[in-house]
Parts: structure tokens; sequence; C-alpha cells
């Protein structure tokens, strides 16, 4: 049983530039920043709203952040699903044949973490965690995460595979070739990967702002290069560390 969108994880040069940007311009609470040995990593969670957006910055070469980062730069990473039982459902998920990275739950940012292989999830890196027991409340935030946005070359396929894999229900669309599959109040967007410069797996993210002036008035303060709409914002990824970003006003 999934929950929620834990966080996205974006992979990073150095944490203290990334914060420029995820902490001081889009205002997201910093929740905690750790290193987790185990991975050769530091990294840190910002609230989103419902979830959180995870900064991953490498600290040895040969851990394998370090060779996301050496091969595709900066840039999305991993989403991580929220389950309030993981050792169960990692045991489900090995006895129906999934491929997994880790066959135990270990220490982890979010709680007891574990990763699928990204082979399971049609080139998407799945995190799975379970937080330490205590209320959820990321408190107010200035921006929720609302959807992650996933390439596919086959929709309906993939679409199926994270319906079966998670129990997450599809919603209904109005048009085009596209799934959207509901996790807790966050969405996961699955569209033709020719739609988006043909990359599969994850591609963007979309953000609600709660006071979309006072985001725009932070975003000509800090010189970020983003394409502006009505009520909507594109940030360009050289802004955002290799993040696409879609921010709106509205639901
Ligand atoms: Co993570």
């Amino acid at each position: 049983m999934i929950r929620r969108i834990h966080h996205a994880g974006i992979v990073v040069e150095r944490l203290s530039t990334a914060y420029a940007f995820y902490r001081d311009v889009l205002g997201l609470r910093l929740m905690q920043e750790a290193e987790i040995a185990g991975q050769g990593v530091r990294a840190a969670l910002l609230a989103a709203g419902d979830s959180e957006i995870e900064l991953v910055e490498p600290l040895r070469a040969d851990s394998g952040v370090a060779r996301f980062l050496a091969t595709r730069g900066e840039g999305l990473h991993h989403v991580c699903f929220d389950t309030p039982d993981i050792a169960a459902e990692l045991h489900d998920l090995a006895g129906r044949g999934i491929e997994l990275l880790d066959h135990e739950p270990r220490d982890g940012l979010a709680g007891r973490i574990a990763f699928l292989h990204p082979r399971a999830c049609d080139g998407v890196l799945v995190e799975l965690a379970t937080p330490p027991p205590g209320h959820h409340d990321n408190g107010q935030s200035p921006l929720r995460l609302k959807r992650l946005v996933i390439g596919a070359r086959d929709v309906a396929a993939t679409s199926s595979r994270f319906q079966t894999l998670f129990g997450f229900p599809e919603m209904a669309l109005n048009s085009g070739p596209r799934s959207m599959l509901a996790v807790g109040r966050g969405a996961l967007l699955i569209v033709p990967d020719e739609e988006v410069g043909g990359t599969a797996g994850m591609v963007a993210l979309s953000l609600v702002a709660e006071d979309f002036r006072a985001l725009m008035q932070r975003f000509d303060a800090g010189g970020i290069k983003a394409m502006r709409g009505t009520g909507e914002v594109t940030v360009e990824p050289q802004s955002s560390h290799g993040v696409h970003l879609h921010i709106s006003r509205y639901e």
C-alpha cells in the first residue's frame, strides 16, 4: 500500500548551490540534511506540500550518484513512495518476481528505505520509504509538489505497470494519449516519450504556488531563467539544476 509521493530525488553537484534555488528562491523549508555514508552521498529533504524534494550530492566518485552526475549531469534521479510497512511491501514485490536493488530495508534520510531496479518500472528509479513513526505534517509550504511527469515508449504499458505494482488508481483525462495515476494527493502523469524529446523515465515536476506573484518577484531578484505564461511558469533547467519544473498558480 502506497500513501503518497514521499519525495522526488534530484542529483546536484553541490547542496550549497542548490539551496540558493530550491530553498532561497522557491522558498522550500529545509527539513533535514545528513550524510548517508553507505551510499556515499550527502542529502537534504525540503518540504513541498504533502511531499518533499530531496537534493543529493555525491561525496565519492565511485558512488552510483556520482556516476549518474558524470554521465547525465544534474537532474531528476528517483521518485520515492511512502509505504506504512516497507518490509511487507518488499516481500510482496519479491514474491511477484520484481527486480529489486535492495532486498532488505536499510536506513536512509526518509526512514527505512529500499530501491527497486529501474528496469522494474520502465526506466524510473523507484525508492520505497517507511518514515519514522509519528504524525506526518510538513506544515505550510509556499509550493506543493503536484505531479511527476514520466515519458514512456508505450503509455498504456507503463501506466498498467505502475497500477499493478503499486495499486495506483487511474484518473480520468479529457484528451490525448496520456495516463494520470493518483498517488495520495499527488499524481504521476505518463506521456508519450516523443512529446518530451524522446526521454523515457522521469522528465519533469509540476508544482502549485500559494503566492505566485511573490514567487515571480523572487525569480526576478534571483535572475532565474524561465518561460512565463499567465499564471504559470516553466523554469529553464539551467536555473533549476537540470530539472524541468512547471509551476502554476492553480490546481
Ligand atoms: Co530518496
